[in-house]
């Protein structure tokens, strides 16, 4: 390919294969701001994808052609994403070298860290220090699981539809809060070729950011440099934490509580029926004892706090740094009652709600019948790979 044959794709499509809810968004990124022209999502019945594992191909298909007919999206390529637990992201030192020869030595490292066959995982790193002393260098590896791509790309291709990008589920997370924290970024060539042929070349994407040039307004979080921001995206049965600073991934883990757990306890302590339990977890509690659901959300979401701990040693003891500095909640389970205000409080730190489409243009009419405020964190993976605006010969 030819770079100067390529132009810039003017839309692309986001599909984020939730375990308990498909979203389908369209973005068209040719104005200033990206504008959303096509939106849908469908439920997922539970045995679908357990443990984000697609169990029934055909389920998942269905949800996926159901979720775009009511789109009525056009047949074009999209970006989709596996959950995060096909990735380890994984600081590293290795001995000096160019960047040429870290591609080839990476494969030797990878396999004291990582705990699958080489053969069976697609590999990328960014080199964060390229001197830490004694002729040492640090990189941040990245190892995905090749099956679990290339079956995500079939079961698209199978819905009808044509992969441009497979992206990890906690990277287009980020990806959309770099992009509505004013910390947009470059994005690197994408062609549907490669990715047909060789996944781990969209690894780079995960990676290879940098700032750019006339990025959206800035808000707090991007101006303060160096900030640790501990992206947990609450979905339906997990919690994704995904911590970064400045662009760069530092950790990528799921913890086993959702929505779910949280719901199941207002059923149960509130005597609620599922789909009242379901409308307390997003946020109405007028016709409930706000005080017994506050603790109850504090008792659940103790779990994620205490989930995150393992996550934070590891900062601590690999000497990056105290603490976080910041927590952004996205995910269905991002307007559970208090749960944002508990996080806070526990670190002392600012916690934020993901509201992507703050940064997008759209008619509300897409919308009708849902909050769009509401469904707001609901929709940051879909968003985050909305914009991955590929390029396109
Ligand atoms: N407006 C909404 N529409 C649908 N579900 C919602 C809404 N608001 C909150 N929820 C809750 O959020 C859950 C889905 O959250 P989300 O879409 O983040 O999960 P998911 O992406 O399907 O799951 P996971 O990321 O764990 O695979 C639903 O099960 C429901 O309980
Ligand atoms: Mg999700």
């Amino acid at each position: 390919m030819f770079g100067f044959l390529k132009k810039k794709r003017k839309s692309l499509i986001g599909l984020d294969i939730g375990s308990n809810v498909v979203k389908i968004l369209r973005l068209d990124v040719s104005g200033d701001r990206p504008l959303v022209t096509h939106f849908a999502m469908s439920d997922l019945p539970p045995e679908a994808i357990v443990d984000g594992e697609v169990m029934d191909r055909e389920l998942v298909i269905q949800a996926i052609q159901e979720c775009a007919d009511k789109a009525e999206i056009p047949n074009e390529p999209v970006a989709s994403a596996v959950a995060g637990r096909a990735v380890i992201v994984k600081k590293i030192v290795m001995d000096q070298m160019s960047e040429e020869d870290a591609r080839e030595a990476i494969y030797w490292e990878a396999e004291q860290h990582v705990p699958f066959d080489i053969d069976d995982i697609t590999l990328d790193f960014e080199i964060l220090n390229e001197d830490i002393g004694a002729d040492q260098m640090e990189l941040l590896l990245v190892a995905a699981k090749k099956d679990m791509i290339l079956s995500h790309a079939d079961l698209i291709r199978d819905a009808g539809f044509t992969p441009l990008v497979i992206d990890v589920a906690s990277f287009a997370n980020q990806n959309a809060w770099e992009f509505a924290s004013g910390e947009a970024v470059q994005l690197p060539e994408i062609d549907e070729a490669d990715l047909a042929a060789e996944p781990s070349d969209e690894m780079d994407e995960f990676l290879g950011e940098e700032e750019a040039d006339g990025a959206e307004e800035e808000t707090a979080a991007a101006e303060e440099e160096g900030e640790f921001v501990a992206l947990l995206d609450v979905g339906g049965g997990v919690t994704n934490v995904h911590i970064v600073k400045d662009g760069v991934p530092y950790f990528t883990r799921d913890l086993p509580i959702g929505v779910a757990q949280f719901s199941e306890e207002f059923q149960k302590q509130l005597g609620l029926t599922y789909e009242s339990a379901q409308s307390v977890s997003r946020g109405h509690i007028d016709d409930v004892d706000e005080q017994l659901v506050e603790d109850i959300v504090r008792t659940v979401g103790a779990e994620i706090y205490q989930g995150l701990e393992p996550s934070l040693s590891y900062l601590k003891t690999s000497g990056e740094t105290d603490g976080i500095d910041r927590i952004v909640l996205s995910g269905g389970g991002a307007h559970l009652p208090g749960l944002c205000n508990y996080l806070a409080e526990s670190y002392d730190i600012p916690a934020d709600i993901s509201d992507p489409l703050s940064i997008l243009d759209y008619d509300p009419d897409l919308f009708v019948g849902t909050d769009s405020e509401e469904l707001s964190p609901l929709l940051t993976v879909a968003v985050g790979l909305a914009l991955r605006e590929g390029v396109q010969s």
